[in-house]
């Protein structure tokens, strides 16, 4: 952890039948005397859990949410987020009603922060994943064929099951991301107030309820990052900015390929490890 950072944990969990989970946490930077920056990190929201058949389940959705937004208002103003990470997992099967649900919760919840869109830095989560999509390519089971696979520009097929997130973030204006010359919507850098974000995508390959150890966060995507001075190695470097990393999965869920050096290819996990300050993640939340 970086000297300039601390954390406040001002936020309990909110939780309803282990199908949402808002976690909170401030992470304040010392940018200079006097000033901070306040990240509100909150995942795995499911906009559209409850479907038609689960109206007891809106209730308490709307309970919930209304209570972040109340202690959001009652915050001191020093402690107003300033910056909002989503980790994921925003709707509940990638569906555009699904976005436009959450499109109205956000916007309240911009409102009590006095932000607008380009303060939301969004990752992909399993439910912004069309999953009769995904379905249609199998998962890469080896480092070599994942990293053909996540080969940049992505092939559209690997695009196709995330075509409402893709929309969503457009529509909306949510901070735009950088990978190399190209500004995608589901992986690459970003800056807000001084802090660097590295979004990515853990859910390439995620389509169903066997996702655990086989999932592949993208090497070439962050490769790429790095020839492109997108992200660099923070040890050794001079003031280098406080980097952020946003992914949906822990990562032990991702294949053991990437968590481990194989066959001389890079150790993806480590590789990200050097190169950022902090991991947001969501995807796994349980009754508090
Ligand atoms: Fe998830």
């Amino acid at each position: 952890m970086n000297e300039g950072c601390r954390y406040s944990y001002v936020i309990q969990r909110y939780n309803h039948n282990q199908k949402l989970s808002v976690i909170k946490y401030l992470i304040s930077k010392k940018i200079v005397s006097n000033h901070m920056e306040i990240i509100l990190h909150i995942t795995d929201l499911h906009f559209g859990y409850e479907g038609k058949e689960k109206p007891g389940a809106k209730a308490q959705r709307i309970n919930c949410l209304d209570s972040l937004l109340n202690e959001i208002s009652e915050l001191d103003s020093q402690w107003k987020p300033t910056i909002i990470c989503i980790t994921g997992d925003l709707v509940w099967c990638g569906a555009a009603n699904d976005f436009d649900e959450a499109e109205l919760w956000l916007d309240k919840l911009l409102q009590k922060c006095d932000l607008d869109y380009s303060k939301v830095i969004l990752c992909p989560g399993n439910h912004e994943v069309d999953q009769s999509k995904a379905k249609k390519f199998s998962r890469p089971s080896t480092a070599l064929e994942a990293d053909e696979c996540l080969a940049y520009p992505i092939a559209d097929h690997y695009l196709e099951p995330f075509a409402e997130y893709i929309k969503f973030c457009k529509k909306t204006g949510v901070s735009t991301l950088e990978l190399g010359k190209t500004k995608p919507s589901l992986v690459g850098t970003c800056t807000i107030n001084g802090i660097r974000f590295v979004v990515l995508n853990s859910a390439w390959f995620s389509k169903d309820k066997e996702d655990k150890d086989k999932l592949w966060l993208g090497l070439p995507h962050l490769e790429l990052m790095q020839s492109n001075q997108q992200i660099s190695v923070l040890q050794g470097s001079q003031n280098p900015p406080i980097t952020v990393a946003l992914m949906h999965h822990p990562l032990d869920w991702l294949n053991s390929e990437e968590q481990n050096t194989f066959s001389g290819r890079k150790d993806t996990k480590d590789y990200l490890a050097k190169r950022c300050h902090i991991l947001l993640t969501g995807h796994t939340h349980g009754g508090v």
